[in-house]
């Protein structure tokens, strides 16, 4: 069973997904990170934004993992030719970086094949922004989470004070939210926008435990 969580950068997708498939005893499946890696490697290769083909090679022949604690079905972080870039990936640099080479479409291609694999092989919890719509259309559940911009740049400065990768500016941070909402729904390649049949929940303002009873409870209905 696949349950899709689309919707834009920092509306909690994650926190709502990993959280969604520890109830339901579910995998979960970060394409955000995918990207992002992708994004690393071509700034550590020295590889232009522009590139297509250069940021379609890497997405092509550098392999994206994600690290498991032993025993443990929740990926704690994501790899790259088997370096570790959890941390790395969370960096402002990156923030700017990403949404350029997830509009590559042969960075998609590589990437899509992928997550298609990993999401056969059980029940998972994918978020992103193109999985109800183009990455797993089939999904049994499709949700687009949203939450105004302002508020999602508040969860966005807090969230890098917790994972301890610095204090940003919360009105950079606002801007580069506005900046990547604006690339990432304009696309030519898969944009973000919501599936027909999703449910669409907009978490400004609500407790995050309420949105994830709410995903609970359209899982349960769909089994
Ligand atoms: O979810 P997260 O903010 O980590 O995603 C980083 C970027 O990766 C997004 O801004 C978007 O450009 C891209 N992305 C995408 N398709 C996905 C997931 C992420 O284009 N399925």
């Amino acid at each position: 069973m696949i349950i899709a969580i689309d919707g834009p950068s920092g509306a909690g997708k994650s926190t709502v997904a990993k959280a969604v498939a520890k109830r339901l005893g579910f995998s979960c499946l970060d394409t955000g990170a995918m990207y992002r890696a992708v994004a690393w490697r071509a700034l550590a290769d020295g590889v232009a934004l522009d590139d297509a083909e250069g940021l379609g090679r890497i997405a092509r022949e550098r392999e994206v993992s994600f690290v498991h604690e032993p025993g443990d079905p929740m990926p704690k972080g994501v790899a790259i030719d088997g370096a570790d870039v959890s941390t790395a990936i969370r960096t402002a640099e990156i923030d700017r970086a990403v949404s350029p080479v997830s509009a590559v479409a042969a960075v998609r291609e590589a990437l899509v094949a992928q997550q298609r694999r990993i999401g056969r092989s059980g029940d998972y919890v994918v978020e992103g922004r193109d999985i109800g719509t183009a990455v797993f259309p089939e999904a049994s559940v499709k949700v687009f989470l949203t939450a105004s911009a302002e508020e999602r740049a508040h969860r966005r400065v807090r969230q890098n004070v917790d994972r301890g990768v610095g204090s940003i500016d919360y009105g950079e941070v606002l801007a580069d939210i506005r900046r990547r909402d604006d690339i990432d729904s304009s696309r030519a390649a898969s944009p973000l926008k919501p599936a027909e049949d999703a449910v669409r929940l907009d978490s400004t303002g609500r407790y995050i435990e309420d949105v994830i009873d709410d995903i609970c409870a359209l899982a349960r209905q769909a089994l």
